[in-house]
């Protein structure tokens, strides 16, 4: 068994992560077809799968959750032993999810809630995204319903940015000056009474009333919340560093991919995570046929086509051979599953099913 493998077999949590684009969610798709294949009754928490993508896997448009159907997976090549169900994470259900359920009363729930400031802002703040994957993760896991969670992160530059982005939104929505900002209040300054001051009159000149307001309500209503995110970063945290937890790390065949790769995978163990696998995606991989034998019989295009064809197919075959030294030589160093470029996007279970065979 690949040690891939391994991990769809016997983790209870699996998380992809990775620079932007290298092929997070496509891989961690296929692992979650893997996993319904060999048995497990899987979620898959996604992040911006295309629409065809999202398709594929059951999700319709503008609904979150969606299931893999038996049949439809046996149709693509799969043999489906349990369920497999899928659900886009969306910041924002998430974080509405949450806020009720760390705020200290329902009033204070609902004041977030409503709060334009909230509903305008909230998904942008730096780390939210990494936040309510780490969340959704937890409550997914807590939920109990499926052998194994596997998450797909949003895209990270630094490994940091998935680690320690909860506890770094916590803080923002703690910090001291939004809290002396809602102290004003507390000191029964109201808000009609805070803006007689020059400096915010200055602000609300540029910004407008309405905004000011809203954001006072949106932090003074935070006010408390932050404790009980910062609590449930925690436990995601614990959930993470479980035996029962793995990281797989996807990287492409750049060289800032790979470093990153190799840099992540010594913080995780550093960290006391363990990482079950890497995955170096869209490799190019050496063509063994000749271009002539690839082309219909009789083809000869249209003047200068067939030069072109093959002159672009040498350029391949030699891309194609660095590639393969590229991996020859890191292999020396790790171990990895190399997965090569399929000449087109994956957007159906059939083209996932093709890429099956060189993890597993
Ligand atoms: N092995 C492959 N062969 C061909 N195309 C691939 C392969 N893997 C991924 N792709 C394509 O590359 C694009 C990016 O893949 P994907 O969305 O899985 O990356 P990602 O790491 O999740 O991106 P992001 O960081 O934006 O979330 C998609 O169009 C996908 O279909
Ligand atoms: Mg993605």
């Amino acid at each position: 068994m690949t040690g891939i493998a391994r991990l769809v077999a016997d983790k209870k949590v699996v998380v992809s992560i990775g620079p932007g684009g290298v092929g997070k969610t496509t891989i961690s798709s296929l692992l979650a077809l893997e996993a319904a294949s060999r048995g497990r009754r899987t979620l898959a928490l996604t992040m911006d799968p295309s629409r065809r993508l999202a398709q594929s896997l059951g999700v319709r448009p503008d609904a979150e959750f969606g299931r893999v159907t038996e049949r439809r997976m046996r149709e693509a090549g799969f043999s489906p032993k349990a369920e497999l169900a899928v659900r886009l994470l969306d910041s924002r259900a998430t974080f509405d999810a949450l806020v009720t359920k760390t705020a200290p009363s329902e009033d204070a729930a609902r004041r977030i809630l409503s709060n334009n400031y909230y509903k305008s802002v909230a998904s942008s703040l730096a780390g939210v995204h990494e936040y309510m994957a780490g969340e959704a993760l937890l409550s997914s896991f807590e939920e109990g319903a499926y052998d194994l969670v596997i998450l797909d992160t949003p895209p990270a530059e630094h490994l940091s940015g998935f680690l320690s982005a909860p506890s770094r939104l916590a803080a923002i929505l703690d910090s001291s000056g939004f809290k002396s900002f809602v102290m004003m209040d507390r000191l029964s300054f109201g808000f009609t009474k805070l803006f007689t001051s020059v400096s915010l009159r200055f602000i609300e000149k540029i910004v407008g009333i309405d905004v000011l307001h809203d954001m006072w309500e949106f932090f003074s209503g935070f006010e408390g919340v932050g404790e009980g995110m910062k609590a449930r970063a925690r436990k995601t945290d614990e959930l993470l560093k479980s035996p029962g937890a793995s990281f797989v790390i996807v990287t492409s065949l750049r060289e800032d991919s790979m470093a990153n790769a190799a840099s992540w995978r010594g913080e995780l163990a550093a960290g006391g995570y363990d990482v079950g696998g890497m995955v170096v995606n869209r490799a190019l991989f050496p063509e063994k046929r000749r271009l002539r034998d690839k082309l219909p019989k009789g083809f000869s295009g249209h003047k200068g086509l067939a030069s072109k064809l093959e002159s672009n197919y040498g350029l391949y075959t030699e891309i194609a051979d660095a590639e393969h030294d590229a991996l020859d030589r890191l292999r020396r160093e790790f171990d990895f599953a190399a997965v090569p470029d399929a000449g087109s996007d994956i957007t159906a279970l059939s083209d996932l099913y093709g890429l099956r065979k060189y993890l597993f």
